[in-house]
Parts: structure tokens; sequence; C-alpha cells
């Protein structure tokens, strides 16, 4: 193996360079490489200076994130910092592409800091549900000041080179090449006689604008449920109050605290699953079609946004409607969205000028797309009109794909000529906001047309997720049964109320009545028309029903499980009385549950459904079913997903819950085959994701 930091000369300048490709993760192996390659630089009577570099398109990309949770191997990353701080020959850190984490804080603990333009300087620890640990609250508020480390700490963002310049977290932005400008800025600090200068020596920085208490209450609200960043704010706290070296030891304490938390465990889990998801072995070596211009049918709520995200890419869009005024309400649609952009600054004003948008009633517009993305109403009958004309109209090799919720995509492809290009392209209201992109594969699909969506997925930024053809794919499959899960506690005794705030204080961004209400009452009711009302073991929901059929669709109509005033919404007084009827229809005595019964349900529901929808090949991966739930449908981040939660709250445990809830409904509550495997062989869902 070659060693991951090499040891060259220019001159009187020492260049130290890290090869740890992708990132220059500062894993076991780089740790001791960099002692030995300062140690030699410290030996090198010819050297002066040394110049700390990183190949490849970044600096360092922080600590390897896979060794959290396993036993430290020494040198630790603090070690390795303290080293080259404690240098008697200054060293300066050239920095490109990235300088993150453990990344950032080698460059703080060298004595002068160079950013080329473009590069994200950060501490995103938080995000891992850890704080940066190798000293990054001590050093940073020191060159900073303490409001400033506290933004950059606790809220996790990196910031580019000018920023940190201003901040006073660098020294230097350079041009040209880097280690070019490096070397530059080395001869130049010798020049001047520079010697090493530590960020450990400068005195505590004073204490914040705001109190402490202050800052704990702001971040308790900011990120409700998680600890990371209030831990993070401690640490700082100890810079301004202790020497440098206690400093450090009250960093080591807190973050040891934190890797010892299932947020740690949750986070590290999301953030690789983020990765891995979209990386699918079948696809290997399959080359997706090219793709410049799409087609988009239908420019209402989910058309618009699909085609202001494909325009937020740089895509062309052709856009056809049914009318002349709902072409125009679309333009007028996405227009705003793309101004919104541009206000938020995910798009500058020249791409927002430059944007290739047409909206046309005419079918033929289409015929140069390389995608089309089918987004009419949720009907077949329409949908088999739609692709018939698409057939007719689109080029060879084109891409058919539809955004349909629940329908057979298999039927969709088979009235065309061309099923191996038919594919589910199933994106979350708003597309351009949601994340997430389920790309639902049919029977005959070509691997061609499936690697092609992923690669629009990736042009798009979204976390495309692989999904076979049922009722509702992975997302709303799953979703229909922990919603069922609900009613049939709302039924059983609970309020819509208790289950949402349950629920939200468990992490969810809303409950499942806020949700309903969000999506549209209706939504619920076709669905349950569509399915029958009378599946087995399924709680018919009357009491949203009653609502629907009074007019009250939820959010749209201003009222449905809540009321939507100007203050917020409010309960709905009216649902109590609705459920009650039910309750007496169904012979039911309502009963008291708590708060823990609620969660403890709902997941196992979530849980053991999701169990149906990996045995069934579905989902490929446990992992699958976590990305779609954190990426589409508000499911915690820190928790790491329901095949995570179901891994550490522990598969038996989940099945003995399930049993125990058969005695009330014994056909909703069956033991999903693949969750009874695991649980006796005492394995875990993340033995499937590799
Ligand atoms: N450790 C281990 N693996 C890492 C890693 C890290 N810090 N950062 C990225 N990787 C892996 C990814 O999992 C991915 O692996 P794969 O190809 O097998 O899926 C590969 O490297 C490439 O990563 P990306 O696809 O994310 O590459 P990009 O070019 O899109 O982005 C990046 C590069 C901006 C560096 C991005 O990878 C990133 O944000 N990484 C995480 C940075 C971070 O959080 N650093 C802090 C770590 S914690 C720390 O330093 C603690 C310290 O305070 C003690
Ligand atoms: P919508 O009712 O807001 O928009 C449908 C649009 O299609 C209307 O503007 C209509 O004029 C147009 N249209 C109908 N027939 C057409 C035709 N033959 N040619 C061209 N345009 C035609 O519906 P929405 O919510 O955008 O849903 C569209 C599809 O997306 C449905 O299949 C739905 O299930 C799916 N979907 C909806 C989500 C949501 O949250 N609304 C989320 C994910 C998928």
């Amino acid at each position: 193996m070659t060693d991951p930091v090499s040891y060259t000369r220019e001159g009187e300048i020492a260049v130290l360079t890290v090869d740890n490709p992708p990132v220059n993760a500062l894993g076991h192996a780089v740790r001791k490489a960099l002692v030995a390659a300062f140690d030699r630089f410290a030996a090198d009577d010819d050297a002066r200076i040394a110049v700390l570099t990183g190949a490849g398109r970044l600096f360092l990309g922080g600590a390897d994130i896979s060794e959290f949770g396993k036993p430290p191997q020494d040198p630790w990353l603090p070690e390795v910092i303290d080293r080259i701080e404690a240098l008697d020959k200054p060293v300066v850190a050239a920095i490109h592409g990235a300088a993150l984490g453990g990344g950032l804080e080698v460059a703080l603990g060298c004595h002068y800091r160079l950013a080329m333009p473009g590069t994200k300087l950060g501490l995103p620890e938080v995000g891992l549900g850890i704080l940066p640990g190798a000293g990054g609250t001590q050093r940073t508020p020191r060159l900073t000041g303490t409001d400033a480390a506290l933004a950059l700490i606790t809220g996790g963002k990196p910031v580019g080179p000018d920023k940190a310049l201003e901040m006073g977290l660098i020294d230097r932005v350079g041009e040209g090449d880097v280690q070019e400008a490096g070397q530059s800025y080395a001869r130049t600090l010798l020049a001047d006689g520079a010697g090493p200068r530590r960020t450990a020596e400068i005195a505590p920085p004073a204490a914040p604008d705001k109190g402490w208490d202050e800052i704990d209450a702001d971040l308790a609200k900011r990120h409700p449920g998680e600890v990371a960043q209030r831990h993070a704010a401690r640490a700082v706290r100890a810079a301004t109050e202790m020497p440098f070296d206690d400093g450090m030891t009250e960093e080591r304490r807190l973050f040891n605290e934190l890797v010892d938390t299932p947020q740690r465990e949750g986070l590290i889990h999301a953030f690789f699953l983020e990765r891995k998801v979209s990386n699918l072995p079948e696809l290997k070596g399959v080359e997706p079609r090219p793709i410049t211009a799409v087609g988009i049918i239908g420019g209402g709520t989910m058309g618009s946004g699909i085609a202001t995200a494909c325009l937020l890419a740089g895509l062309s869009v052709t856009l056809v409607e049914t009318s002349v005024e709902a072409a125009s309400r679309a333009a007028n649609t996405i227009a705003g969205n793309l101004d919104g952009a541009v206000k938020r600054g995910k798009m500058n004003p020249t791409q927002r000028d430059a944007v290739d948008l047409t909206t046309t009633t005419e079918y033929e517009a289409l015929s140069e797309a390389d995608v089309v993305i089918e987004a009419v109403f949720e009907s077949m009958e329409v949908k088999l009109q739609v692709f018939d004309h698409l057939d007719r109209v689109m080029k060879d090799g084109a891409v058919l794909a539809t955004n349909t919720s629940y329908l057979d995509i298999n039927e969709i492809a088979g009235a065309t000529k061309r099923p191996g290009d038919v594919i589910g392209l199933h994106f979350f209201s708003p597309a351009h906001v949601m994340r997430l992109l389920e790309v639902v594969v049919a029977d005959r699909t070509a691997p061609e047309v499936v690697a092609t969506a992923f690669a629009l997925g990736k042009a798009l930024k979204k976390v495309a997720v692989r999904a076979g053809v049922c009722d509702g794919f992975i997302g709303n499959r799953i979703l229909s049964h922990y919603r069922s899960a609900a009613d049939e506690m709302m039924l059983q005794g609970a309020s819509p109320y208790q289950i949402d705030r349950a629920l939200e204080e468990f992490g969810f961004a809303m409950g499942p009545s806020k949700v309903a209400d969000l999506a549209g009452l209706d939504i619920g009711y076709m669905t349950r028309d569509r399915k029958g009302r009378d599946s087995p073991g399924i709680v018919n929901p009357d009491w949203a029903d009653r609502l629907v059929e009074d007019g009250h669709k939820g959010r749209k109509t201003g009222r449905g499980f809540y009321v939507y005033g100007d203050d917020g919404p409010t309960e709905n007084p009216d649902v109590a009385g609705l459920i009650d009827t039910a309750r007496k229809d169904a012979g039911v005595t309502p009963r008291d549950f708590t708060d823990e019964e609620i969660v403890a349900r709902y997941m196992a529901a979530m849980v053991n459904e999701a169990a149906r929808v990996v045995g069934e090949g579905i989902a490929k991966r446990p992992l699958a079913v976590d990305a779609v739930k954190l990426f589409g449908y508000g499911f915690p981040r820190y928790r790491g997903g329901p095949m995570k939660y179901a891994d550490m709250t522990g598969i038996a445990t989940i099945r003995d819950r399930i049993r125990g809830y058969a005695e009330d409904n014994p056909e909703f509550w069956q033991v999903a085959p693949l969750l009874d495997d695991l649980a006796d062989k005492d394995s875990k869902f993340e033995d499937m994701n590799t």
C-alpha cells in the first residue's frame, strides 16, 4: 500500500500531501502517516517551513466516519493536531475543495491557512450527532470570536473562503493552483521571518452576546429532540471559561458522551445510506441514455414542481397541459417557484434568465424530448390515453415515465409498444423541494432506462430509491399500514391530537392527522374507494370520511382534523363527536393509551409492513426503506429510519409487541415472515444491507 501522506521538498519548503481517496478522510493509517511526515519535517534541517495539502479534489474531508463506535486507535486526531501545532517551524495549510470537520480542525492546528476560491470550510459534526472533537470547539472561537464559532459549530453549515477570511478562520484566499498558491504563501512567510503561530496560545475568547441559557433554549427549540447542538455549545462555552488544555478535556468528555448516543448511530447510518441507496450493483457498467430535454404532461401540483426541479438542474422543459389557461397557470406557478429559488440562493439571476421552459397544449412539441414525465390525474383511464399519445409522438429511445402514486405501471407499460422504455418516477410534493424520488421499475423496464432514471435523479440532486411495482410502492404502501394503526388507536380510545403529539415528540415532522390534512382528506377517501372499505383487519375511519362528505378536506378547505386559522392549526371540536359515533357503532368502549404505546404500535405497524416490502423484493435492501421514510415522509433523521429503529429496539421485541396487539385484531397484526425469520435467527435488518 502506498503511503497516504507523501513528503517532498521544494527548496526550503516541505510539501506534505495527504492522498487517501475519495475524500482524504483522516482514518488511522492517515493519522499515523501524518505524524511520521511531520516528524520527518521536524528533523529535516533543510526544510524551514511546511505546506500541508490534500491530493485529488479536496483538502481533508474529516475524520473517517466509519470508525465511530469502534475502539479508538492511536494516535487520536487531537494528538496529531497538537503535534503539528507544537512544531517550532511554521506550517501552512493550503486548502482546496473542502476542509470539513477534522479536516478543518487540522487546518486550525496549522500556523497559517490559505483557501482557494470555491472551498467549503465547515464543522458539520452536529449533523452526525457528534461535535468537533479534535479541538474545533476550542480553536475556532479563539480565531473567530464566540458568536461566529457558535454559528459555525451548532449550525453545521460550511462557509466559503471570503466569509472564512472575514471571520478570521483563514488568513488568505489563494489564486490559481493550490500547490503554487501554498508555496508562494510559504515563501512570503519565510521572507517575512514568520514563525509558528499557535491558535491554542490565543487567550480564551469573550462570552457570547446572548447568555448561555438563552443559547441553550434557542438550540433546543431549533433542533427539537436533538442533543448534539446543545452539547457542542457547551464545549464552546468551555473555551470561554477555561484554559486551552482544560477546554480540550471538556470537549473530549462531551464528544465521548455523544459518540455513545443512539442519535449518533442513527445519523451516521443516515449519512451512509444517503450515498449507498442510489448505488445499485445491478447497474454497474450500464450506460444511462443522455438527457438534456424533459417533457412533462400535466402542470398541476406535481407537474409544476417537477418542471421546476428540472429547470433548477439546467435541463430544458416542455410542459403539456389540456388548455391554454392551464398551461399559463402552470407557467406562472413555475415562475414563482424559480423566483423563490433565486431569493433563497438556490439559483443565480443569470441562470434564472437562461431557463428554457415551453408550455403548450400540443403533444407534438415533445418529439425531441429525451424523457417525458406524466403527472396527470390519478386515473388509469386518463393515464392510458396519455401513454397511447406519447407512444405515437416520442422519439425512439425516449424514456416514458409516470408519476403515479398507486397505479399499476405494468399495465401502463403494456399499453405502449415500448414497455422497456416505461418506468415510474414518483416524486414527492413539493417536487422541487422534497429530496426523495422513488424509481419504480416495472417488469419489462430495460436496465439502461433504470440507469437513466438514476442519472436523472442525480442531476436533480434527489435521493433516488429503487422500488418495485405494488400498490403504493415503498413509501405509500407502508404509510397506508401505519396510518391504519393510527386509525385503530383512534377507534380504541386515543385522540388524533394525542397521537400527533406523541409522534411529534418521537421526532416526526408531523403526526398522521396533520399529514392527512396536508395531503387532503379526500385522497384517503379516494384510496379507500379504490381499495374497498372492508379490507380485512383495516379500521375504516368513518370520522375522516364524514369530514370529507361535509366538504372538509383538510388544509386546502381550512378545516379537517384541525381548523386552520391565522394563528395556526387548532383542534377541530367536531372530530371527537364523529369518532365517538364510530366507536359506538363498532361497539368499542374507549380506553386510555400512553404516549409510549402509541409510538410502539405505530412503529410496529411501520416496521412490519416494511419487512413485507423488503421480503417481497419491492425494496431490495432495508436501507431503501430507511431512505424513503427519511427523505419523503418526515421520519426523524436522528433515528436513522424505521429499519434502523427496529434494529436498535430489537427485532424480537417488535415481534413480541405485534403478537400482543394481534389479540385485539389478528388480521391486521400478522407478523411479517421476514421479521419472524430475523427474530428467530437473532439477526438484524442491517445484515441485509451489505
Ligand atoms: N469518512 C468516511 N467516508 C467518507 C467521509 C468521511 N468523513 N466523507 C465521505 N465519505 C465517503 C462517502 O461515504 C462516499 O463513499 P462511497 O463512494 O462508498 O459511497 C465517498 O466517500 C464519497 O463521498 P460523497 O459521495 O459524499 O462525495 P462528494 O464529493 O459528493 O462530497 C464531501 C465530498 C463534501 C467531503 C462529503 O463526502 C462530505 O460531506 N463528507 C462528510 C464530511 C464530514 O461530515 N466530515 C466530518 C466528519 S466527523 C469529524 O471529522 C469528527 C472530528 O471532529 C473528530
Ligand atoms: P393535479 O390535479 O394538481 O394536476 C393534474 C394536472 O394534469 C391538471 O393540471 C390537469 O389539467 C392536467 N391534465 C389532466 N389530463 C391531462 C392530459 N391528458 N394532458 C395534459 N394534462 C392533463 O394533480 P397532482 O396532485 O399534480 O397529481 C398528478 C399525479 O401525480 C397523480 O398521478 C398523483 O397521484 C401523482 N402524485 C401526486 C402527489 C401529490 O402530493 N399531489 C405526490 C406524488 C404523486
